[in-house]
Order: structure tokens, then C-alpha cells, then sequence
């Protein structure tokens, strides 16, 4: 029988279950089995992932075991990505609930917040100094899906209006569950709707978006993690650029004189983007990179 689901006779320590839950998930080809298999640990022992450093000779209790067991074979079997089976996710420092009907928020997504962050906090505004009133700065976070990227800027934008849109009304439900909990509740606007359908005459000094942009020619060859994520989140036609194409083509009537447009691609995309920013009249067409140097971001200023 398996360690997480042992018989009763034996004693399992902490370091013990690692380790076994670290092999049997490098079986099951899963890449970052140590590091999940001490989340899950910690989840099912409701403590911090580091205290089982020092807790490495404790005995599991039997119902602790049996907790973990059921996250384990969720994890290896299903491919259950481990934000959902714990419900949650880190980005940007803040903590996002995370369920079926949205993205878990990528580590590189926070490539455009700190984009966004420089533009918001020089660019966007006259004279270079940055928004002091309250709804100076209007900025737009088209697919906001968990909030991610509207809620960090909100967190670090005290005086920003922000509106976040998305066309899946579940996805809009957990982002404002978000908005709650991380009490910005009252400074973010979700709209449900098409790209910019929702905020038709409006304009923006600044628009973010994580669009969907993964090519559906490349689904045989994604992890199976992925097929937990909605589908509207990830696949953009063909080649990936389905929104992309409509995003840039239709921004520029919803940008103020000098606001910027910035979106998160992935690295291959960017010289076809950049191409079509200019296509479309941007200006000062500029790439962001993330911690891998993949060019991750590619933002533009309407003249
Ligand atoms: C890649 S996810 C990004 C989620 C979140 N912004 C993040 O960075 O973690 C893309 C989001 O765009 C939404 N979406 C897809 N097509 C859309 C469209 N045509 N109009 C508005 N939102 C769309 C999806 O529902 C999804 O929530």
C-alpha cells in the first residue's frame, strides 16, 4: 500500500512521507514534486510549508495521512494543478482564491503588473508625476479572470479608478470574491462582456490585459495541469492571436492621448505583436522580460 495511505501499523514521519510523495510524483511526471508534495503536506497538517522543516522526525497522525492521501492521488492521478486542490494562490504578495473558472495567476503575469506600475506611476500622467486624486488615473484590466493583475495595482494604486471585465460571468464572480477579501472591493468596477463591449464609450489612460494566447495547434503538447484551467482562458484560435489581433485593432478608442496598451504574450508572439502595434498607430513600442529573460510583455503608447 502506498505511504500516504499506509496501514496502520506503521509510523510515518513527516520526512518520510516527503519523500516517498516526492518519488511517486517524479513517476508520475510531475516536475516540481518536492515542492508539491510539501504544499500538499502542509495544507493537510495545517501548518506552514516551512515548519516541516523542523518537524521532519514528527509522526503523521492516521486522519492527517488520510487527508493528504486524497490531495496526493488528486494530484498525481487527476493532474489537479495544486492551486485548486488547496483553493488559493500567492501573486503579487496577496492571496487570490482560485477555482475551475479561472487561470491561476503565472508568476510571469507579474512582469505586467510591474510594467503597468512603472507607466501608471510616470508615464500616463501630464507632466510626468504621478495621479494624486482620487479617479485620476483610469486604468482597464481587459480578462481579469481571478483579479489577479486588477487587484495588485489596486494594491498599489490607492488613487487609480479601476475596471476589470470578462467574458465569463464565473470568472467575474470569483474576482470580486477577491476584490473582497483583499478590501478593494469599492475601488474596482466588473463588467461582463466581450473585450471592450462593456466599457464602449469609455477611455483609459492605461489598459492591461492578459489575453488568452495559447495556439490550439499546441494543445497535444501541453501539460495536462492545463486541462483543469477554462478553456476561454487559454486558447486563442490557430496561432494564439486571435484576441491579440482584435485587443490592438480596437484599443486605440479606448486610450486617452498618451495612455499605454500592455499585454502579456508568450516570447514568440512578440515581434508579430510589435508588428501589428505599429500597424495599428501606436508609438514607443517597447518589451518586458521575465525571470527566464522570455520577452513576456510587449506594451505601446496611442499618440
Ligand atoms: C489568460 S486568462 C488571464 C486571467 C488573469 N488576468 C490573469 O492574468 O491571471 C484570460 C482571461 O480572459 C478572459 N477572456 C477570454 N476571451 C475574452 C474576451 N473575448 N473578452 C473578455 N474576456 C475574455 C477569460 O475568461 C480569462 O479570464
Amino acid at each position: 500500500m502506498s505511504a500516504a495511505g499506509a496501514g496502520r501499523e506503521k509510523t510515518w514521519t513527516v520526512l518520510e512521507l516527503l519523500t516517498w510523495t516526492t518519488d511517486y510524483f517524479k513517476r508520475a511526471g510531475i516536475d516540481s514534486a518536492r515542492l508539491d508534495a510539501e504544499v500538499l503536506l502542509a495544507h493537510a497538517l495545517e501548518t506552514e510549508r516551512l515548519r516541516l522543516y523542523i518537524d521532519y522526525e514528527k509522526p503523521v497522525l492516521q486522519e492527517e495521512r488520510d487527508a493528504y492521501r486524497v490531495l496526493v492521488q488528486k494530484r498525481a492521478q487527476e493532474r489537479i494543478p495544486v492551486s485548486q486542490l488547496l483553493g488559493e494562490r500567492e501573486f503579487w504578495s496577496l492571496g487570490f482564491k482560485v477555482t475551475r473558472d479561472v487561470l491561476t495567476p503565472r508568476p510571469e503575469t507579474e512582469t505586467l503588473v510591474e510594467w503597468a506600475l512603472s507607466k501608471a506611476t510616470t508615464d500616463t500622467q501630464e507632466g510626468g508625476q504621478a495621479s494624486e486624486q482620487p479617479g485620476d488615473l483610469r486604468i482597464l484590466d481587459l480578462g481579469t479572470g481571478s483579479g489577479a493583475i486588477a487587484l495588485a495595482l489596486a494594491s498599489e494604486l490607492p488613487h487609480a479608478a479601476l475596471t476589470a471585465t470578462d467574458l465569463s460571468p464565473a470568472a467575474l464572480q470569483v474576482a470580486a470574491k477577491n476584490a473582497d477579501e483583499l478590501r478593494t472591493g469599492e475601488r474596482i468596477r466588473f463588467l461582463e462582456g466581450d473585450l471592450f463591449e462593456p466599457v464602449a464609450k469609455e477611455e483609459f489612460d492605461l489598459i492591461v490585459s492578459n489575453p488568452p494566447y495559447v495556439a490550439r495547434e499546441d494543445e497535444s503538447s501541453l501539460p495536462p495541469e492545463l486541462s483543469h484551467e477554462p478553456e476561454i482562458a487559454l486558447f486563442a484560435g490557430p496561432d494564439g492571436l486571435d484576441v491579440i489581433r482584435r485587443l490592438v485593432a480596437e484599443a486605440g478608442d479606448h486610450l486617452s492621448s498618451g495612455g499605454w496598451l500592455g499585454i502579456e504574450l508568450s516570447s514568440e508572439q512578440a515581434d508579430e505583436v510589435e508588428g501589428l502595434l505599429t500597424e495599428a498607430g501606436f508609438t514607443d513600442v517597447e518589451r518586458r522580460f521575465d525571470l527566464a529573460s522570455r520577452a513576456r510583455v510587449v506594451g505601446a503608447r496611442w499618440p
